[in-house]
């Protein structure tokens, strides 16, 4: 009776076309009203020899069934994940859809240019928060409280929080405060984001970006730090012998501090990047002020470093012809479709930059 009981389930178990089906069939054989519980619990009444040799073909029975289901769910799985792979299928290798006209953005673009040529030099990409506070975004940074240097940067304050002034970073230099705070030296980073000032004209907008610089070990010297920007603009620009000059210059968290030009031709209208004579700011830099370092929990006996910043639209608009730096921000798709880039062409120093 039981060997026409196994034979009923085990055909029940194959016949199963799916895994509900095959449920189904674990739940009438096994499950709590199932055919072969119903017989494990008559086994109370019978007689103490009778219920050993039943019990134990019972058992066979069910450890049978159990081990029929598992292969059948294995198989019908197996299945299962077979047929959505073969409806699911992409062929990667397909063009890009020529209808595609979504563009990487010129400030986005820049920024990736950027960084690959940082990361080549061994530079990695910190960040930080654009909503910032007076100690990281100034006092850090060796502005002294009511000091002159703070009305530098016409800074947008948000309303108190907690007793703390709450402002929209006016330049990226806080990240470095943020680094080196978490961060024991050799330090090598940059980092991209957007920065903010009250100023609006041909030439300044209220958000714009900024990439900083950083590096603090034991022996940087100012020499490496022109090394470092040399290489980088002209790696940038792709100009090989473009000029850069240093110009002395104030930064309350550098010492000495330069401001940097590089090498240009003013003629109709037009600029032209190489060793012509004419000359144009890009950026700030120096080495990093021992307060600073000290207010960032750095031995300034031991360490020292220099840092950069530079402006991400002004040399976005010199490398690529854009005329207009209000015109980044104004979201015309028509602006975008010309000035932007196809997403597949992602920075890369062995494969070439941008162009
Ligand atoms: N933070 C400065 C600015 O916004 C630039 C700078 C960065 C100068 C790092 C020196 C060192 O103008």
């Amino acid at each position: 009776m039981l060997d026409a009981l196994k034979d009923e389930l085990l055909s029940l178990v194959n016949a199963a076309a799916d895994l509900p089906a095959l449920d189904e069939v674990r739940v009438n054989a096994l499950g709590k009203k199932g055919r072969i519980t119903g017989f494990m619990k008559e086994l109370g009444g019978l007689s103490p020899d009778e219920r050993k040799e039943r019990g134990q073909a019972l058992n066979a029975l069910k450890d049978e069934i159990a081990a029929a289901l598992d292969a059948r769910k294995a198989d019908l799985s197996a299945a299962h994940l077979k047929a959505r792979l073969e409806a699911e299928r992409v062929d990667v290798t397909l063009p890009i859809r020529p209808e595609t006209e979504g563009r990487i953005h010129p400030i986005s673009q820049t920024m990736d240019e950027m960084i690959a040529i940082f990361a080549e030099m061994g530079f990695a990409v910190a960040e930080g928060p654009d909503v910032e506070d007076d100690f990281h975004n100034f006092t850090a940074l060796n502005f002294p409280v009511g000091h002159p240097a703070r009305d530098m940067h016409d800074t947008f304050y948000l309303p108190d929080a907690d007793d703390k002034k709450m402002l929209l970073r006016t330049h990226t230099s806080p990240v470095q405060v943020r680094t080196m705070l978490n961060n024991k030296p050799p330090i090598r980073i940059v980092a991209p984001g957007r920065t903010y000032r009250s100023d609006y004209d041909m030439t300044h907008t209220p958000m714009f970006h900024q990439i900083e610089g950083l590096v603090i070990d034991e022996a940087t010297n100012m020499g490496h730090l022109k090394g470092c920007l040399v290489e980088f603009c002209r790696a940038f620009f792709d100009v090989d012998d473009l000029p850069l000059r240093f110009r002395p210059s104030f930064f309350p968290f550098t010492e000495p501090s330069a401001e940097v030009d590089i090498g240009c031709l003013r003629k109709g209208g037009e600029l032209k990047l190489g060793n012509y004579g004419d000359w144009l700011e890009i950026l700030g830099c120096g080495m990093v002020h021992p307060n600073v370092l000290e207010a960032c929990g750095i031995d300034s006996t031991k360490y020292q470093g220099f840092a950069f910043g530079m402006g991400v639209e002004r040399v976005a608009m010199l490398k690529y012809g854009i005329p207009d730096l209000r015109t980044f921000f104004e979201a015309d798709l028509r602006w975008l479709k010309h000035y932007g880039f196809v997403p597949l062409d992602i920075p890369n120093i062995a494969h070439g930059l941008t162009r």
